[in-house]
């Protein structure tokens, strides 16, 4: 069966990353989750003291994106990849509100944006991926064969974080993740450089009252339909 590349695009935490999750495991497709790259960039400028009050170190950090090295390990235990920086795994430190928090404005960079890109279209240079993101539709995979757009509201998806924050034992407040998302909604969708826009030719999904198993269904009909086509 002929390979294909995926693109999901959407707003944080509309649940598109456990679809695209999902999708991967069952069709035995590369899952990357891009937006945990930008992360593990804002951890590493937080360990490195290089948010100075509400700004970033923006010189500093150019110069140390060389020392940044990002990679996935799939994880038998939970069926799904887990991020490492430089070799540590720092799955559950790029989850928390603090990276949260200060994640949009290191993802507005050029130069942070020019670096994931290129490391995104390495991981996807033999099709057999299914990448989310915000930009993977429009910017790292203009060609994808299969691109989705996936919205929910905030307050659905505000609450889909704080669920998730407190399955795994952390702090949550439901206002301050709400607070949050909306924030990243706004930054996300008007930054200059790739911001989250529906790409023309993506299919939209608004999964607001969809469970995770209606989701799921969903997109891999969609897979189905497009590896069957032609
Ligand atoms: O999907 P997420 O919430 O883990 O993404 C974290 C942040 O990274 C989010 O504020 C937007 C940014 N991001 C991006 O700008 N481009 C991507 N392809 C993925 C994420």
């Amino acid at each position: 069966m002929k390979k294909i590349t995926i693109a999901i695009d959407g707003h944080s935490s509309c649940g598109k990353s456990t679809m695209a999750k999902d999708l991967a495991r069952e069709v035995g497709y590369v899952y990357v989750d891009t937006g945990a790259m930008y992360r593990s960039v804002t951890l590493f400028a937080l360990r490195n003291g290089l948010f100075t009050g509400d700004g970033i170190n923006e010189e500093e950090l150019r110069h140390r994106m060389p020392e940044i090295n990002i990679s996935f390990k799939f994880n038998p235990e939970t069926g799904r990849p887990d991020t490492y920086l430089n070799g540590e795994l720092v799955e559950n430190d790029i989850r928390t509100m603090e990276v949260s928090s200060r994640v949009s404005p290191i993802a507005t960079l050029g130069f942070v944006r020019e670096a994931m890109v290129a490391q995104q279209q390495q991981m996807g240079k033999d099709k057999g991926v299914v990448m989310d993101g915000r930009d993977i539709g429009t910017t790292v995979f203009p060609h994808a064969e299969l691109k989705i757009y996936v919205t929910a509201s905030a307050e659905v998806r505000a609450q889909r974080r704080y669920d998730e924050l407190k399955a795994k034992g952390m702090d949550a407040d439901y206002d301050e993740i709400l607070k949050n998302v909306q924030e990243r909604d706004y930054i996300d969708s008007h930054r200059e450089v790739s911001p989250l826009r529906k790409a023309d030719d993506a299919i939209e999904l608004d999964n607001s009252h969809m469970t995770i198993a209606e989701q799921k269904q969903w997109l891999l009909d969609r897979f189905n339909e497009t590896v069957n086509k032609d």
